[in-house]
């Protein structure tokens, strides 16, 4: 039998698409049919786990999954002995704390004594420890929002990303306490042959994660400005320059971070360069 890496990927909800999309675009190929729990990959030693994302920590750690994609909220708030393998940047939220509209808030201050309903005890806990403010927690394990409006609770901590839940609920964002994006984590006690399957599929993750972060850019400038050019690209590598037929001109092939993709653009406005063609890169690797 053929050893695989079991992934756990949540099963629906914000981050199953771009977990499952990020794997795709590693050129791994599965059906991803959302009615199953389990489904192994076609051309890559990988079995997928669909879980309920809450449920994710734990399988990884008790070893049912060998690593599993969450949101790092997730990942604090069970307080497991994992490793986050990588910072995968998508599925950015936060957990705020949210108050009716009538409740005068002036700072964390004003939650002392009150009931705070959350899903996140432990992050909440920590940050009010840290703020010397005592509070009543009331855990619940879903639909937190509405705890206010049935006298359950003061004031709410619980995710927001759109704030979407919050406004519908009649509720304020009032002071963002954690700050979570979608993490990979694993197992510390991976096996040997399994520690390599999850190497390569790194190889392609980052390669893919990597892509994202830069463009290829390609455009004519006169000869006479190339020691410019070459100050303001920088460059990840050394750009690609070919000659021109006309002899005064050249013709540059390069990669630039996305972040600062605006900037050069200008910068190679104002040495002439024309012609200018940027493109997206779909994988680069080391
Ligand atoms: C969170 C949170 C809200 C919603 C907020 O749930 O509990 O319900 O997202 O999003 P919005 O600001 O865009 O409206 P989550 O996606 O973690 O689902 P779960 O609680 O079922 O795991
Ligand atoms: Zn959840």
């Amino acid at each position: 039998m053929t050893t695989r890496l079991r992934i756990a990927v949540q099963k629906s909800g914000r981050l199953s698409e771009r977990s499952l999309q990020i794997i795709r675009d590693c050129g791994i190929r599965f059906g991803s049919d959302s009615r199953l729990l389990k489904e192994e990959a076609e051309n890559f030693p990988l079995e997928f786990l669909y879980l309920r994302d809450d449920d994710i920590p734990r399988y990884v750690n008790d070893g049912v999954a060998d690593i599993g994609i969450v949101g790092r909220n997730e990942y604090d708030e069970q307080d497991l002995p994992l490793e986050i393998i990588r910072d995968l940047g998508f599925s950015k939220c936060r957990l705020s704390v949210a108050v009716p509209i009538d409740f005068v808030y002036t700072g964390l201050a004003s939650l002392a004594g009150k009931r705070i309903a959350t899903s996140y005890p432990n992050i909440l806990r920590k940050k009010l420890a840290e703020a010397q403010i005592e509070a009543r927690i009331y855990e619940i394990s879903g639909s937190v929002e509405i705890t206010p409006s049935i006298g359950v609770a003061d004031a709410i901590c619980d995710l927001v990303s759109t704030g979407a839940t919050l406004a519908s609920n009649g509720l304020r964002e009032v002071e963002a306490i954690y700050h979570s994006t979608a993490v990979m984590i694993g197992h510390q006690g991976l096996s040997q042959e399994k520690r390599l399957i999850l190497e390569r599929l790194l190889l392609r993750i980052d390669a893919v994660l990597r892509a994202d972060d830069f463009k290829y850019i390609m455009f004519n400038v006169p000869k006479k400005h190339l020691d410019k050019v070459a100050a303001i690209i920088g460059g990840i590598t050394s750009p690609t320059v070919t000659p021109l037929l006309d002899a005064t001109w050249v013709a540059v092939q390069t990669v630039v971070r996305e972040a600062q993709f605006w900037d050069v653009l200008e910068q190679l406005k104002t040495l002439g360069a024309q012609g200018i063609l940027v493109t997206a890169i779909e994988k680069m690797a080391d």
